[in-house]
């Protein structure tokens, strides 16, 4: 069994994976005009290679641009300078290669909670069928078990499905918008926060649902949390983000963690207290303090 001190050892993977990466984030460097003012920079020429099948925690102090990462892999922004690939190719546009739970609840007001999650395969799949075809109809009400599977393993009952966002708490919507993106299989799943609004008890379960999803699926997930402990739990990797230099200068990786898959609790803790030091050097930040599930 791994002791806490080869835990503690860094990644010394070699930079420039390159080919081998599933995404590869090359020198990217993020600023944001201001009127008036010079630009702000966010990321500062920042490398990273992700290789399929990695469980990627992503954490750092607020405003740090956690989110603009997650953005610029899913493709909706684009970086000022530098670029991400996946599967070789430059970003360009969202696709269905990535499911994006982002930080803010996202669901579509007017459509129920069955229509929110299926809304995805309506549009990728009920799009190409067209018309009213018999197979149209077959497709969809296979769509809808499909959601209705997800909500019971998402915690939520089959009378939720007819319920419209407003009904529904916010850890409720959370739930939705993560059922939203699975729903799809992703190759790459993009979590922002995505258990901040969940009482403990309920956040431990997603925890545990999400690596169970990860495990059976192989699906690569970049999960942005300020939770050191969770980060440490639910990765295969840690990245922490930070500045290394002066704040105008935007933040890069400051840590680059590999996390074992252990059960030992001391060693865990080691880590957790090694993330927490690097990201938050004058004390914690994180939001409440959750159990500890047995991910
Ligand atoms: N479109 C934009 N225009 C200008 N500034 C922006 C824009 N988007 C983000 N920013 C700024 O970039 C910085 C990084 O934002 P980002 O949301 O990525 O941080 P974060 O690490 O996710 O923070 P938090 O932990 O609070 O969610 C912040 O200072 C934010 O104000
Ligand atoms: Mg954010």
């Amino acid at each position: 069994m791994a002791t806490a001190q080869t835990l503690l050892e860094e990644k010394t993977e070699p930079a420039g994976l390159g080919m081998r990466a599933l995404i590869c984030i090359q020198d990217v460097l993020v600023e944001y005009g201001q009127p008036g003012k010079p630009s702000k920079r966010i990321l500062n020429g920042l490398s990273l290679d992700i290789r399929a099948g990695e469980f990627i925690s992503i954490v750092g102090q607020t405003g740090c641009g956690k989110s603009t990462l997650l953005r610029l892999v899913l493709a909706e922004e684009m970086p000022t300078r530098g670029q991400v690939l996946v599967e070789g190719s430059p970003r360009q546009q969202p696709d269905r290669r990535c499911g994006y739970v982002p930080q803010k609840y996202s669901l579509f007001p007017d459509r129920t909670v069955l229509e929110n999650i299926t809304f995805g395969l309506e549009v990728t799949e009920i799009g190409i069928l067209g018309g009213f075809s018999p197979a149209r109809r077959v497709r969809r009400k296979e769509f809808q078990s499909e959601a209705i599977g997800y909500l019971h393993r998402m915690g939520l009952r089959e009378s939720d499905a007819s319920k419209y966002p407003h009904q529904l708490s916010g850890g409720m919507q959370q739930r939705v918008a993560i059922a939203q993106a699975l729903i799809m299989r992703p190759k790459i799943l993009l979590m922002d926060e995505a258990f901040s609004a969940l009482d403990p008890g309920t956040r431990a379960g997603m925890q545990r649902l999400i690596k169970d999803l990860w495990r059976e699926t192989g699906t690569t997930v970049l999960f942005v949390t300020h939770n050191p402990r969770e980060a440490v739990i639910l990765a295969t990797r840690v990245i922490a983000l930070g500045r290394t230099g002066a704040d105008e200068d935007g933040a890069n990786i400051v840590l680059d963690l590999s996390v074992p898959d252990t059960g030992d609790e001391l060693a865990i803790a080691a880590l957790v207290q090694r993330v927490e030091r690097t990201t938050f050097p004058g004390g914690a930040e994180s939001d409440e303090q959750t159990g500890a599930p047995e991910v």
